[in-house]
């Protein structure tokens, strides 16, 4: 959408300077010029930190134009399906962003990136990155690309205010505390937990069975011992059932799910932290909320002490079209400064470990702490624990449970979804 507005302006850019009689056109930049970057993050709380970005490494590369070829949809769900035939095709963009974990050993074992082992010892970013997130971007020793952030997805955002008038005194900290809250605030006549569309249900199911089933048992899940069958599992997906019973009209993304809490529509939404950036940045590019006073957030109920993470990266494609222009846009990306420029708007905390922490304020000061001590759980929707088709099949699943909540059916899907996901 955001690139044919971008054509139409320009197409009306050339009329208007050519109906002028003055001489018409800048030069197109050529292949060697432009970069092509790839990712989702078009809209308020996703572009504005992304455009940060891009300035700073258009100031540091004054040769080099930036083209963004990001895909609207939050999660990406649009945009990596986009990429996954440009990938097959073999016309890949210059760059593109993808989460560390599963998702990009995908993409690795296909044979569509090139390791970065040059650039980690040029740039010296071994060091420079925690050990544990480097491995979740490695295969037999070869780095496959350039993490930007750190993002946590078990987030509970609120409004304090709705929360006050329904009579619930604070943050719920255990799932049933949570359901209790939910109610009140529905007897209150408020929308007790605000929902984009289907992925923010994957999003919340993360939250759901990390929070029910506990972080050891989350985390065992993705190795050889899971049991997708047990009782606890089946436990989960009850209270999957009664929480999601809960849920208003799906919107369309999750910013007007973001919106309706701001608003006081709605009293919860469970969340990734770019909500922050949505709620806390200036009106042109957030809403310009206030922490605390017009939004709150804690973590979402039964997982305090577990952060559970997921990191944008980008990445060298195999055969791409500028690969010097990619390079200094990864330069950028792994840089003290790009990503001190770009987590601050985005909403999320640097992967670097030498980041200048005095830019984190309000929660991303919390989040730098909890980073710093908590658990860790990896993210489902966003990429960590499961391969692309494991992740496809649970969302599939989880959308019928949306229309047909039968938490018997939702089992065997599941169980099935790992027997088969060949990870
Ligand atoms: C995630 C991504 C985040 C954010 C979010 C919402 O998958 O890692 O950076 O963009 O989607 O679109």
């Amino acid at each position: 959408m955001r690139r044919r507005w971008t054509a139409v302006a320009a197409a009306l850019l050339v009329l208007v300077t050519s109906c002028s009689g003055e001489a018409a056109e800048t030069p197109e930049p050529s292949a060697k010029q432009r970069v092509e970057v790839f990712s989702w993050w078009t809209g308020p709380g996703e572009g504005p930190g992304l455009m940060a970005m891009r300035k700073l490494f258009e100031q540091q590369n004054p040769g080099y134009t930036f083209v963004d070829a990001a895909v609207e949809g939050g999660s990406g769900d649009q945009a990596r399906a986009l990429l996954a035939s440009k990938l097959q095709a073999n016309q890949p963009p210059d760059t593109f962003q993808g989460h560390a974990g599963a998702e990009l050993q995908g993409y690795i074992t296909a044979g569509k990136l090139e390791p970065l082992n040059f650039l980690y010892d040029e740039l010296k970013l071994r060091d420079a990155f925690p050990p544990q997130l480097v491995e979740q971007i490695s295969v037999h020793g070869e780095i496959y690309s350039v993490p930007v952030n750190i993002h946590r997805s078990n987030v509970l955002w609120f409004n304090p205010r709705v929360l006050k008038a329904a009579g619930v005194s604070g943050a719920p900290r255990t799932l049933p505390q949570f359901l209790d809250a939910l109610g009140k605030v529905r007897d209150a006549g408020r929308i007790p937990l605000a929902i984009g569309p289907q992925w923010t249900v994957v999003h919340l199911f993360e939250s759901v069975l990390l929070g029910s089933l506990g972080t050891r048992a989350y985390n065992k899940l993705w190795t050889a011992d899971a049991d997708w069958s047990s009782a606890a599992m089946k436990k989960a997906l009850t209270d999957f059932a009664a929480i999601l019973s809960m849920t208003g009209p799906p919107q369309t993304d999750w910013q007007p799910a973001a919106k309706q809490v701001a608003d006081g529509e709605a009293a919860f939404t469970v969340m990734g932290d770019w909500a922050y950036a949505y709620f806390h940045n200036k009106p042109d590019t957030g809403l310009g909320k206030t922490s605390k006073t017009d939004f709150d957030w804690a973590a979402s109920p039964g997982t305090e002490g577990t952060f559970m993470w997921l990191s944008d990266s980008f990445t060298l494609p195999r055969g791409a079209p500028n690969r010097a222009g990619a390079l200094a846009w990864l330069k950028v990306a792994a840089s003290k400064a790009g990503q001190d420029t770009f987590n601050p708007i985005k909403g999320s905390i640097p992967a670097r470990r030498d980041a200048d922490t005095s830019l984190y304020r309000n929660y991303l000061e919390w989040s730098l702490s909890e980073w710093a001590r908590d658990e860790l759980a990896g993210s489902i929707q966003h990429g960590v624990v499961a391969n692309d088709g494991w992740r496809a099949a649970i969302n599939d699943a989880v959308g019928i449970f949306m229309e047909n909540p039968d938490v018997a059916e939702l089992q065997r899907a599941l169980v099935l979804a790992a027997k088969n996901s060949g990870q």
